[in-house]
């Protein structure tokens, strides 16, 4: 099998699973940290007025088999808003250093709240008191609005001193729960392309597709993946 981190080209045989590719690559951008947040996609939804939008997220988890990744938002947010209008969203990774690109297309579903509960905890604690904090995507007054906010609602959860959160001692820091509209967006794909950077802009792509059913508690039964090559 073709070492997708050695490949300059896609080779001539399709390889029959593009999510290890995208796995390998990611781990590869991860591991050799040439750009700050390397598991930064791009993830695109659709307005209940048509309008597509994109924002940048994290991928938290990929996995490869059976072949959904991760990442972690608001519920209440514009996002899942669109999702739960229209569940279809488009996930775009792009390694510029290594001249490579990844499009996910396919089924957003929300992750288990197990799931979700123990991402949550492993989080630095401030970041899990900002999960509290903010209503991600509505209307706010002022900076100075949000602050007080974020303080009102830490000593609701606890917290004695208002301020700087990271001069709280560990010993003070009450245990913080994760918030029922902060959680994991797991996102199945049935379309992947990958894009390697050519010269005189003669690049390599190629594009595979699969089946999605639909199974029980928002997981899928995936069909293979048959892969096309495109022009670039
Ligand atoms: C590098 C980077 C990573 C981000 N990661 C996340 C993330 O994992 N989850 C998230 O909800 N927002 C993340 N954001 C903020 C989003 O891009 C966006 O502003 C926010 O989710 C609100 O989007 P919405 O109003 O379309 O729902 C990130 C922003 C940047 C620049």
């Amino acid at each position: 099998m073709t070492d997708p981190c050695a490949a300059t080209r896609l080779p001539t045989e399709l390889p029959s699973d593009p999510m290890h590719w995208v796995k390998a690559w990611l781990d590869e951008a991860m591991e050799k940290q040439v750009q700050r947040n390397p598991n930064t996609m791009t993830a695109v939804t659709v307005g209940e007025d048509g309008q597509p939008t994109g924002r940048q997220v994290l991928c938290k988890e990929f996995v490869p088999d059976p072949g959904y990744v991760v990442f972690y938002t608001n519920y209440e947010s514009d996002k899942v808003r669109h999702l739960e209008h229209n569940e279809n969203i488009g996930l775009v990774f792009h390694w510029d250093d290594f001249g490579r690109q990844a499009r996910l297309e396919g089924i957003a579903v929300r992750s288990p709240p197990e799931e979700s509960d123990a991402y949550f905890a492993s989080r630095d604690w401030g970041s899990q008191i900002g999960a509290w904090g903010s209503d991600q995507s509505s209307p706010l007054e002022s900076r100075a609005a949000l602050i007080a906010q974020v303080g009102k609602r830490a000593m609701k959860l606890g917290v004695k001193a208002a301020g700087n959160l990271k001069s709280i001692a560990a010993k003070d820091r009450p245990v913080i729960p994760r918030p029922p509209h902060w959680g994991g967006i797991r996102v199945w794909p049935r379309r992947i392309e990958l894009w390697i950077e050519g010269t005189d802009r003669i690049h390599d792509r190629a594009r595979w597709d699969r089946t999605l059913e639909r199974g029980d508690n928002d997981t899928f039964v995936v069909g293979t993946w048959t892969g096309t090559r495109l022009q670039p």
